[in-house]
């Protein structure tokens, strides 16, 4: 090794000693006849000091930032005073012998010693510099610990970890695939899986019960803040288990670590909660609803019934709703404020944005001219809305009142501070719809997958109202995310079969891309079911970040472009030629490509 020690290592017990340090220069400073310089290296920072007029020394003051060292020294106690309480080797430092320059570096792009703001598309070009910040290093060995703890808790239990090809066939997660031209059959193309579904429910069929695989998964779909192209997931999958043991599981994998591998966070309730879909999304506007504070929605449908408004009338005649929430302590919003307001549910597809301020001297706002004494009363009664309090309403198709509320509520929690970043919110949302109607392209879809398990009671449902049929898909929410999805399956082919139907595969469609999966079922196919939590959204939560990006090493930027590697990037001709595919881009892409 080039060394004895890390730059984090050593403290007051190690005086006297002599060691040998290798790191990066962090800082450096002359003090007439002393240098010191803080050798950085991924376990700290450790103060080595020497005397640069030593010939042997000289390199200590010619040394730049994020050069590589090598050092020798003899541990001693700083002066005191001199001791720094902020670094954990700041009562030593070590008195350089020798030393050795391993590496020069240009200036960087970035300091690492400063966490400035960097541009985005600096720290991503520069990635390998972006990793050398702390921040960075913490954030990406808290995501191999929570990692290597969900591999020994699985392994305890019994899973097995199973890798499944990146190689395959379409996936149907509800993403577009990406698609990789083959070679050797010319003309085809495999895809990279959307997520391991098909294959973990396979392995069931093969009777390996308990599988697990912390898993890569690829999307093309547009980048958010916590979506990328690829992404990894804990995919789990039983056999011969209800919904409720798969949840058992997540439930207490998830509390084990959270007290072992994240002490300074703690869950808000154990057991987790559970909602019904319909009830998370009645009570919060959302099905990944933020259960740190309260502000709930009230529906006021009713207390508004006979109503003179006309908004309200419309609305209500139309089969809408009216919902509000409670804005504690808000009363005395400016025109400005509420103005603001306003943009943001438009933003959401609402109308507008009625508004009452319960002010001593009685209500406000703009719902103050059409509201009645007594509805203001059953509104109190209601929700508890004191004096001093704003009330927000909303009045629309139940969608978009939902959806305006509910981004209102989360504009709040930000706003007002209402969530305590220590806590973790994990909750399941369970029963929820098997399909939903794409207006665009006027057929039903599959909610989850269409792998998921109909509720039994609801198999006649078919014929009749498909819209109605729950599911046995579950989430677990964390903190306003959705942090993982799953279901029990489908084991019977006849079922699958009437699902595919509903959903418009044609026969020959349903044997080209599910055949395997459909004769694989009339082989005594078990019971199963399972989840897949998104690990990048769960360490992102755990991190504190507010972007999946700062937790994956090497991320794409929103446009879905490596900016460090400049990929995707033109592939050669012989590349084409070798795969038997020629391009034919449109006019406005060879344009841009020049
Ligand atoms: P689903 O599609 O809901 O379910 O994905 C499960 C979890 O994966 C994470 N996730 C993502 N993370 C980052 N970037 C993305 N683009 C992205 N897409 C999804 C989320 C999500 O909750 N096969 C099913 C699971 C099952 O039924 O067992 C599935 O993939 O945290
Ligand atoms: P108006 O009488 O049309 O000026 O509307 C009175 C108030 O009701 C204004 O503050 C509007 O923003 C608000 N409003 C209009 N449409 C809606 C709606 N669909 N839901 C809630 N408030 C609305």
């Amino acid at each position: 090794m080039y060394k004895t020690h890390t730059c984090g290592d050593l403290r007051a017990a190690n005086a006297g000693q002599t060691v040998t340090l290798a790191g990066w220069v962090h800082r450096q400073r002359d003090h007439g006849g002393v240098t010191f310089i803080d050798l950085r290296d991924r376990y700290g920072l450790v103060q080595v000091v020497g005397d640069p007029a030593k010939k042997e020394l000289s390199a200590l003051q010619s040394a730049r930032s994020e050069w590589v060292l090598q050092v020798t020294g003899i541990v001693r106690m700083r002066p005191q005073g001199a001791e720094n309480p902020n670094m954990a080797t700041g009562e030593i430092e070590v008195e350089v012998v020798q030393m050795e320059v391993l590496n020069q570096a240009k200036p960087l792009p970035f300091l690492v010693s400063k966490d400035e703001d960097t541009e985005e598309a600096v720290r991503l070009k520069y990635r390998y510099l972006d990793l050398r910040h702390e921040r960075m290093q913490k954030n990406l060995i808290l995501r191999h610990n929570v990692i290597k703890y969900i591999r020994d808790f699985l392994s305890d239990l019994g899973f097995l970890e199973i890798e499944t090809p990146m190689l395959f066939k379409t996936t149907p997660e509800g993403a577009r695939d990406f698609l990789v031209p083959s070679r050797l059959q010319p003309g085809t193309f495999y895809a990279l899986p959307q997520s391991p579904q098909q294959l973990k429910q396979l392995l069931m069929v093969s009777g390996l019960d308990k599988y697990f695989q912390i898993a890569r998964c690829f999307r093309d779909e547009d980048l958010r803040g916590d979506r990328q192209l690829e992404f990894t997931q804990l995919d789990i999958e039983m056999s011969f288990v209800h919904r409720d043991d798969v949840l058992a599981v997540i439930e207490d994998l998830f509390t084990a670590l959270v007290r072992d591998v994240l002490p300074n966070k703690r869950l808000l309730s154990s057991p987790w909660p559970r909602l019904t879909y319909t009830e998370s999304v009645e009570r919060y506007g959302s099905d990944k609803p933020d259960l740190r504070f309260g502000m709930e929605l009230y529906s006021l449908s009713e207390v508004f019934a006979k109503s003179e408004f006309m908004v309200f009338q419309s609305v209500l005649k139309a089969g809408g709703v009216i919902k509000c929430i409670i804005v504690p302590g808000c009363a005395d919003y400016t025109r400005k404020e509420v103005d603001d307001l306003t943009s943001l549910a438009k933003e959401q597809g609402a109308k507008g944005l009625a508004t009452l301020a319960l002010t001593i001297d009685g209500v406000k706002g703009t719902a103050q001219k059409f509201i009645k004494p007594e509805e203001v009363e059953a509104l109190k009664t209601i929700t508890g809305a004191k004096t001093g309090d704003l009330v927000l309403f909303v009045a629309d198709q139940k969608a978009v009142t939902n959806k305006t509320l509910s981004a209102l509520r989360l504009h709040f929690r930000d706003r007002l501070k209402l969530a305590n970043p220590d806590v973790l919110a994990f909750a399941f949302i369970l029963d929820f719809p098997m399909f939903e109607w794409k207006d665009e392209e006027k057929k039903w879809d599959a909610a989850h997958h269409p792998f998921t398990m109909p509720k039994m009671d609801d198999l006649p449902k078919f014929e009749t109202d498909p819209g109605s049929i729950l599911s046995d898909a579950y989430d677990m929410v964390l903190n306003g995310y959705e942090t993982a999805s799953g279901s029990i399956r489908i084991h019977r082919s006849d079922i699958q079969q009437r699902v595919f139907q509903l959903l418009g595969l044609k026969n020959e469609e349903i044997q080209a891309k599910f055949g395997h999966m459909i004769e694989a079922f009339e082989y005594g196919a078990p019971p199963h079911g399972g989840m897949a939590p998104g690990i990048d959204r769960l360490v992102m939560i755990f991190a504190d970040e507010p972007n999946i990006r700062e937790v994956i090493a090497f991320p794409k930027n929103q446009a879905g472009r490596d900016l460090m590697a400049d990929a995707p990037s033109p592939a050669s001709d012989k590349q084409l030629a070798e795969l038997q595919m020629k391009l034919d881009l449109r006019e406005e892409e060879k344009k841009k490509q020049g």
